[in-house]
Parts: structure tokens; C-alpha cells; sequence
């Protein structure tokens, strides 16, 4: 093969593409110029723009990479952004915006996010991330404290809530395995055993937990779901029920995943008596603390978190409620020793001969190898903010959907379903006329696919008992009860005119 030639050295470095010492005043200037594009971002006054087909099919051509050979100048390349996604990107910080949990994100969070990818650490061991090491290590041990999960707690900072449920049900596989069979999972592989393993949540919990078991090979059908009562909360006595059935049909009971926070209805299950339940059972206690999680911070909730002392691993997620900017998650485990079943030693990276405790290697508790240190904002904004400022706004988002919820039972237009435990809000349009509810299904999905087509509101929805219903995620301690009165207002217009034009 023949080599081509190398570009002269001089032509290389012209390219000042690259961040270094040298290009810092490039740096600077880039900066700069995507403010402009962020302040035309901020400028929209609608969660989004709006859609319809004709614009969408353009957009997908111009996301086209035709002509990438040759370079473009960053403001060009910019300005087709701008077009492209800064004109449609849906605006979390807007108060419309209230249809998934997404938060708008505090300043000191996107200041460390902008050195985290600027210095570019690699969080996985010592001689990539050197300090940063502690500062992962120290907010893990803030919110371990937070949990009350004892001096021989640890965590690890993961991708978001479904990779944090994805080690805690890895670890009660894999730990009960170990202590009653015998079985090494991590070495050996599968073993008939296992393929009886059951794993119990409340059929309000998150999907990941479905998807999770099916990853790990334990299957859809390996996840108990329990019902739950009024307030959407597990029913323990189900609970108990279901996990004696189990026995009975020759399987084995494992876990219970209890959720602090449904992602529809903010429920907290009664972790006491499912902790319980579980140590007399010898079961893995996992938390979904995924949504919930940082209401550990608040005066309104900190009562609901009584037990969580007794949990093997919690899930929290901070790019849902303490503001952060996507990914930032943790995955908690009460005895550090079970990292063992995600470790590995690589003669490459952390080889076993070179462990030392003072120059700890985080790759040790991860999955995931190439690590961003998402730690950082976490750090930056506690400091920062303090977190009695992170609780206020997390109690005004509660007090908001507590608020909302009041006004819409004393409306006859609407019907509701639950009363807000977090900030979550669920109720259906519902028309005086004498309407069905198959056709009540599809005035509600109408009326959110219309207020999102137009750039008025974007709400979600769910499905309860085979009936569609509406769903305000309030996460932004900024909207207002009048604000979101309006889009209620809005609703109800739309569900109206929907009756009289069908
Ligand atoms: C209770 C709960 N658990 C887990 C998840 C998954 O989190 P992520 O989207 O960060 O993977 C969610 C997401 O909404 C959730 O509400």
C-alpha cells in the first residue's frame, strides 16, 4: 500500500480547530458567537414554534450531510443550526411547558457542564480524572447521607434513571444468586436457577423495570406488578400475597422495586412496610427514587423518605428534580462491597496490581467504561445554590400542582384522579354534552396534539383504566398558578370546539 504523503505541519496547525492554549481566543470567540444563537433561543416566546408537515419534511432535508468533505465556517455552520434546531428546539425553561419531566436548569449546572466537556475528563480511572475522583466521591456520599444509608454506602453517577435500575435489578440478581446458589453470574453465565427469579413493583412503577428484567434475560414476565390503592401507592397486602403465590408456583422471590415518586401520579409507596417485608423475606430492596428522589431536601416530604435507611440500592435522578442538565443520575448501593458484581480489572486501564485506595479508580463501580464527569454540576450548584434554595423551589412545584388540582375538582368541565403527591397533575376534559368514552379518548388526545401543533402548550398523557387523560408535569418553580390556569383554559377550549366540529 502506498502511504500518502503527510500535510505539511504548517497547513495543520493553520487549522485552528482544536482546543488547546493555543486556540483560546477562538475558544472565546465561538463562545461568544453561539450566545448570540442562545439569545435568539431565549427570545421565542413559545415553547415551540410550532409544526406542521410541509416544515418538517424540510427540516429532514436540511439535516441532510451532503457536502462535508470540505470545511464550512463556524458561522455558517451556526446559522443553519439555528435554523434547523434552535428554531424548533421545545423550550424547557417556558412555562407551556409542563408535559414531561424535564426541569430548566440552574446556571452554576451549564458553567460545569461547559468545563466538564471543555476539559474533557474522563471520570472512569485515577489517571484520567485525578481530583474530580473526589468531587464524584463527595456528592455520593451527600446524598447517601441525604438517604440515611449508612457509613458502608456508595454510588456511582450513571446515564440517567433506567441505567441506574438497570445495576440495582443486576445487583439483586446477582447478589441473590450468589448468597443462596452459590452462583457467580458475572463468570459463569446463566443457570436454570435464575430463569425463576421474580421481581415485584407496583404496576405504576416505570417501564425500565420491565425493560431492565428483559436486558438482564430475566424476561417481562420475571416482573411482578402489584396494584395499587386510591393514591396510587403499592398495596402491601397485594404485595404480600402475590410474593406467597410466587412460592407456591415454584419460583423465586428476589426484589420488590419501590417507588418514591410515579412517574404519572408522584406516588411514593410505603417503603417502612415494604422494607419490612422484604428483610423478612431475605429479598433486595431497590428504590426508584428516580423522580421523588430529591424531595429528601424538602420540609413537605422528608417524612415520606422515613425507611429509605433499610434500602440495598436507590436510583436518583438529578437531571429530573434538582435542576440539572441531562445526563446527570446516581445509582446508590447500601454495601459498597456489591460493586463486585459490575467490576473489572483491565490490564490496560486499572490493572488489579495497581489498586490503591488513595488513587481510587470509579471505573471499579460502573457499566459504563468512558465516564463524562456529570458530578460536577451537581457540586457546583450545591455549593452554589445551597440546598435549602433547591428544596424551595421544589416545594413551590407541589405547591403549584396542588393548586391547579383545586381548581380543576371545582370545575365540572374536567375530572380528576388523584390528589398531587409531587408535581404531577392527571384529569381528563370532559364534555357536558353526553359523550362516550371512546369518543372523550379522543377529544383529550386531539386537544393535546392541537396545543402542541400550535405552539400554545405542550401537556402529556396517559392512559388509566382504558380511559386517556391529560398530565401536567410541573417542574419549573418559576410558572405561575395563573399561567397555568390559562392553559387549562386553553384545554377546555379546545376540547370544546373539537365538540362542535365533530
Ligand atoms: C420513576 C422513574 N424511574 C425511572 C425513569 C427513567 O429515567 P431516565 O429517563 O433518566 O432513564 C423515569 C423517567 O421518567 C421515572 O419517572
Amino acid at each position: 500500500m502506498i502511504l500518502k504523503e503527510a500535510p505539511p505541519l504548517k497547513e495543520l496547525s493553520l487549522n485552528n480547530y482544536l482546543f488547546n492554549d493555543e486556540s483560546l481566543k477562538l475558544y472565546e470567540q465561538y463562545t461568544l458567537n453561539t450566545i448570540e444563537y442562545i439569545q435568539k433561543f431565549l427570545a421565542n416566546r413559545k415553547f415551540y414554534k410550532g409544526d406542521n408537515l410541509q416544515n418538517i419534511q424540510q427540516d429532514r432535508l436540511k439535516a441532510k450531510l451532503n457536502n462535508i468533505e470540505d470545511s464550512t465556517p463556524i458561522n455558517k455552520a451556526l446559522e443553519e443550526l439555528n435554523e434547523l434546531y434552535l428554531k424548533n428546539a421545545i423550550a424547557f425553561h417556558n412555562p407551556n411547558y409542563v408535559a414531561h419531566l424535564n426541569c430548566p436548569i440552574t446556571l452554576p449546572s451549564i458553567i460545569a457542564d461547559m468545563i466538564t466537556t471543555t476539559v474533557n475528563t474522563a471520570i472512569e480511572t485515577w489517571d484520567q480524572s485525578t481530583s474530580a475522583t473526589f468531587i464524584e466521591q463527595e456528592v455520593v456520599k451527600w446524598i447517601t447521607n441525604e438517604f440515611n444509608l449508612g457509613d458502608q454506602a456508595d454510588g456511582v453517577f450513571t446515564s440517567g434513571g433506567t441505567q441506574s435500575n438497570f445495576m440495582g435489578l443486576l445487583m439483586a440478581r446477582d447478589h441473590y444468586a450468589f448468597q443462596k446458589f452459590g452462583i457467580n453470574i458475572k463468570q459463569t453465565g446463566w443457570s436454570k436457577e435464575i430463569s425463576n427469579f421474580k421481581i415485584f413493583c407496583s404496576e405504576k412503577s416505570h417501564f425500565s423495570i420491565q425493560k431492565n428484567a428483559a436486558l438482564l434475560g430475566l424476561g417481562y414476565d420475571a416482573v411482578i406488578p402489584i396494584k395499587v390503592d386510591a393514591q396510587m401507592r403499592m398495596d402491601t397486602e397485594e404485595l404480600i400475597l402475590a410474593i406467597e403465590k410466587t412460592k407456591q408456583d415454584g419460583n423465586i422471590p428476589i426484589a420488590v422495586v419501590a417507588t418514591l415518586g410515579t412517574t404519572d401520579y408522584g406516588s411514593f409507596d410505603p417503603i417502612q412496610t415494604i422494607g419490612k417485608i422484604t428483610k423478612e423475606q431475605d429479598m433486595w430492596l431497590h428504590i426508584d427514587g428516580a423522580y421523588g428522589g430529591c424531595f429528601v431536601l424538602t420540609d413537605t416530604h422528608k417524612h415520606l423518605f422515613k425507611g429509605t435507611n433499610i434500602a440495598d440500592s436507590i436510583t436518583i435522578d438529578f437531571h429530573k428534580t434538582l435542576f440539572q442538565p441531562i445526563s446527570c443520575s446516581a445509582f446508590l448501593v447500601k454495601n459498597k462491597d456489591c460493586f463486585k458484581y459490575v467490576s473489572y480489572y483491565a490490564d490496560y486501564l486499572n490493572p488489579i496490581e495497581d489498586k490503591d485506595p488513595e488513587r481510587p479508580n470509579l471505573i471499579e463501580k460502573s457499566i459504563q467504561t468512558t465516564r463524562r464527569f456529570d458530578a460536577l454540576k451537581v457540586w457546583l450548584t450545591l455549593k452554589t445554590l445551597g440546598t435549602k434554595t433547591i428544596a424551595t423551589y421544589l416545594e413551590e412545584v407541589h405547591f403549584l400542582a396542588k393548586k391547579v388540582h383545586d381548581y380543576l375538582i371545582s370545575n365540572s368541565s374536567f375530572e380528576t384522579v388523584h390528589i398531587p403527591e409531587l408535581s404531577t397533575v392527571v384529569f381528563r376534559y370532559k364534555s357536558e354534552k353526553n359523550v362516550d368514552d371512546i369518543t372523550h379518548n379522543k377529544i383529550n388526545l386531539s386537544i393535546k396534539n392541537t396545543l402542541f401543533k400550535s405552539g400554545k402548550a405542550s401537556i402529556a398523557s396517559t392512559k388509566l383504566n382504558d380511559k386517556i387523560y391529560l398530565k401536567f408535569t410541573i417542574l419549573n418553580p418559576k410558572n405561575t398558578i395563573t399561567n397555568l390556569l390559562n392553559i387549562v383554559k386553553m384545554i377546555e377550549e379546545t376540547g370544546e370546539n373539537y365538540i362542535l366540529k365533530n
